[in-house]
């Protein structure tokens, strides 16, 4: 166990070189990458330059954020990618079969590695420089990168002073087989461009959100105009998988205050962060700010208890039952489930909670109606029938829970652009729906 005085002699016998740290990677191994933003360049760079000497070798992420440089044409006998999530990066290897998607609810990432259905060879995660204590704050990435920092026979961190120190949950230096000093700027998103479109969504999504609400937001164009309109509301809190720039903005304005919440009251909660410079200097050695691991913030006990719970995702289709698909555009992995589940049942649970579908009513320059008289063949069902609450589009909200599969089809189709509604009618009469 690292004490106050033996911790700088445990980080002098663990520095290494990338190179010599990543040599300790053995072909057939399962490596996993910290998550998105948090993924440690430098370890990864290290690991790709090692492709002619490795074979078999299974690199499991969620959303890679960086050029995922093991999945590219060539890298096949020494990398398999298997990913939690597809993102713009490693799209085209799963979708040409140089990489595999695996379907899991985020919140269960952590037992996968902790039971060992996965069992965790190594791990590359980056990591804060130390405190006076000894102790590494895992920046942008808790997630299930903490899980599989504990359950890998090789932990590898890269130390970045970079990274902002967030609060939550942090590493010992004990822990760490190696440790690699490598500063560079973190991986940023940048923030999407919000249409007119995605406005009137925005509008129409903040009229369900009441004050003192604790919200859960996704990634996207959706959420972020959401928070355009949140200006007016009162102490509302943040308890989400991930947060972006745009809430840095309503904290600055005071409407975001946690003051409300049921559950880590006066915190901001996250399992991880994705965003520009902003958002990273905002976080550092914010004392309102908290990251946890993926199996305690995505849990939907725990999401459930806060009063007020409103979770807002997207979704590529919503049938007329309800059913939402986020994650597959026909046969083709598009992205992945996430956390839409997880907060879709938290929020369920919450007393005065709601769960909020909001998507544009169509797709490809609007030729694709995206309210489907069913999902298109061969793709998913990510949230049931059974868990939907609100569809919100740019022409209204659509609200199913406790409605029969008549009431939801007038609804859904009540809310689908003007020019797909006669043919929705028709098509929903054809199957004896009305
Ligand atoms: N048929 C054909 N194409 C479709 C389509 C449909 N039904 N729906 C969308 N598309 C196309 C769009 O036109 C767009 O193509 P373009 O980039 O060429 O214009 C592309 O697919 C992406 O659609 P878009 O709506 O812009 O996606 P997005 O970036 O806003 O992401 C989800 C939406 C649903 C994919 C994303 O929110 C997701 O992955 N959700 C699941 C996970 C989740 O909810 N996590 C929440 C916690 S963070």
């Amino acid at each position: 166990m690292i004490t106050l005085n033996n911790w700088r002699n445990h980080y002098r016998d663990r520095l290494v070189s990338a190179e010599q740290a990543l040599s300790s990677v053995k072909s057939g191994d399962r490596v996993v990458i910290g998550h998105a933003c948090g993924e440690p360049s430098a370890l990864v760079e290290a690991l790709v330059a090692r492709a002619p000497e490795l074979s078999d070798v299974e690199i499991v992420h969620m959303v890679a954020m960086g050029p995922a440089k093991y999945t590219q044409p060539g890298m096949e006998k020494s990398f398999r990618h298997n990913a939690f999530f597809v993102g713009a990066s490693t799209r085209k290897a799963v979708e040409e079969k140089r990489g595999d998607y695996t379907p899991c609810f985020f919140s269960e990432v952590p037992r996968l590695f902790k039971n060992k259905v996965l069992p965790v060879d190594v791990v590359l995660l980056q990591v804060t420089p130390p405190d006076k204590d000894g102790f590494c704050s895992y920046g942008v990435s808790v997630d299930y990168t903490m899980s599989a920092a504990q359950e890998a026979r090789i932990v590898i961190a890269q130390m970045n002073s970079f990274l902002p120190r967030t609060g939550g949950a942090k590493i010992a230096l004990d822990e760490f087989s190696y440790i690699v000093e490598n500063d560079e700027p973190l991986i940023e998103l940048k923030p999407p461009q919000v249409g007119e479109v995605e406005k009137k969504i925005g509008e129409n999504v903040a009229s369900l959100i009441p004050d003192g609400a604790t919200m859960q937001l996704g990634i996207g164009a959706i959420p972020d105009a959401v928070l355009l309109f949140l200006k007016e509301k009162r102490d509302l809190g943040i308890h989400s998988e991930m947060f972006s720039d745009g809430v840095v903005f309503l904290a600055e304005a005071g409407v975001i205050t946690n003051r409300k919440k049921t559950i880590n009251p006066g915190k901001f909660t996250a399992t991880f962060l994705m965003g520009t410079r902003k958002l990273y200097d905002f976080v550092d050695n914010n004392p309102d700010v908290e990251l946890y691991p993926v199996d305690y913030v995505n849990d939907p006990y725990i999401i459930g208890q806060h009063e007020k719970m409103m979770s807002i995702n997207s979704a590529l289709q919503v049938d007329l039952m309800g059913q939402v698909n986020a994650e597959m555009i026909g046969i083709k992995q598009f992205s992945g489930i996430g956390g839409q589940v997880d907060f879709v049942r938290g929020a369920s649970r919450s007393c005065g909670g709601k769960s909020i579908i909001a998507l544009p009513s169509t797709a490809a320059g609007g030729k694709i109606s995206r309210i489907a008289c069913e999902l298109d063949l061969g793709s998913a069902v990510s949230t049931s029938r059974n868990d939907i609450h609100y569809v919100v589009t740019e022409y209204g909200i659509a609200e199913l829970r406790g409605k029969s599969l008549r009431e939801r089809a007038r609804a859904l189709i009540a809310v689908s652009h003007p020019e797909f509604r006669e043919i929705l009618i028709a098509e929903a009469k054809n199957r004896g729906v009305f």
